[in-house]
């Protein structure tokens, strides 16, 4: 794909920081005796990170805003553009040793996202779109799954821990889906599980209590997948409200209705 000049700069921006936090995880399995240590070395190797995204963005063009996962939020002076970025998303499976985590930037403007890249370093996977020019990971373009029937596909969710308030509306959508549904995995990264819905890997995936960073590249790279992507609460916003619902289009609708409860 002949990306933007954006576009370019964004995955220059996420293979650097990729690189800086392979590094960081070949370390963090050192570190698992005392969690404490493990856990302060991560969110060392995080905030690096999102330096490392910052200076090249910001860099490249300061006039844009941003708005990141370890910093203040920065309106620029082009106030129609900001990046939205999270420099680790699936910080737990970083810090357990799980390799599965990635870098996701978005690129925002007027309220849409625009160009948005997603890259697993543990395992080369480069996903990416722009409005209009389709969605690719490494060199294969991205399309949805086809499945249409409930029965035979498969779904993921995030599980609120750590007393969040969402836990019991997402054990009462498992209660409704699982039954209806060939399985729902609980990966640990947001930005993955949408990524994974665009290359048609999972079927469908919804969660609550998210943030712009977990999602905003992910929404442009699933709409130039072919998928539909909705606040979970119809009229939200997803961007700010954190919550939303996504899926290959044929089988959206029983999805949808199946997570928002209605008949
Ligand atoms: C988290 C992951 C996880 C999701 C959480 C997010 P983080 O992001 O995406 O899958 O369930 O809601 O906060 O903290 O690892 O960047």
């Amino acid at each position: 794909m002949q990306g933007s000049a954006n576009l370019n700069l964004m995955i220059k921006a996420a293979r650097k920081a990729g690189r800086s936090l392979v590094k960081d995880f070949r370390e963090v399995e050192n570190l698992q005796v005392s969690m404490k240590g493990a856990g302060d070395f991560v969110s060392r190797a995080d905030i690096a990170a999102e330096k490392i995204i910052k200076d090249e963005l910001l860099s490249a063009r300061p006039n844009y805003g941003w708005v990141g996962e370890e910093s203040d939020a920065e309106e620029g002076a082009d106030p129609t553009r900001r990046w939205i970025v999270d420099p680790l998303d699936g910080t737990t499976n970083f810090l357990h040793g799980l390799p599965h985590w990635a870098v996701s930037i978005g690129l925002e403007h007027k309220g849409e996202v625009v160009a948005g890249v997603i890259f697993d370093p543990a395992k080369d996977e480069m996903f990416i779109a722009e409005k209009g020019n389709g969605a690719w990971m490494n060199e294969t373009r991205l399309r949805v799954s086809g499945r249409t029937r409930m029965i035979e596909a498969l779904f993921a969710t995030g599980l609120p821990f750590g007393g969040r308030a969402d836990l019991p509306e997402t054990i009462r959508d498992l209660g409704r889906l699982l039954p209806a549904c060939s399985g729902v995995r609980r990966w640990g990264a947001a930005a993955l599980d949408m990524a994974y819905v665009a290359a048609g890997r999972l079927d469908g995936y919804w969660e609550r209590g998210l943030h712009s960073w977990d999602v905003a590249a992910g929404i442009v790279i699933l709409r130039e997948a072919g998928g539909l992507v909705e606040p979970l609460s119809p009229g939200g916003d997803m961007l700010e409200d954190g919550q939303l619902i996504c899926a290959n289009e044929k089988i959206f609708d029983q999805f949808a209705r199946v997570i928002r409860n209605v008949a």
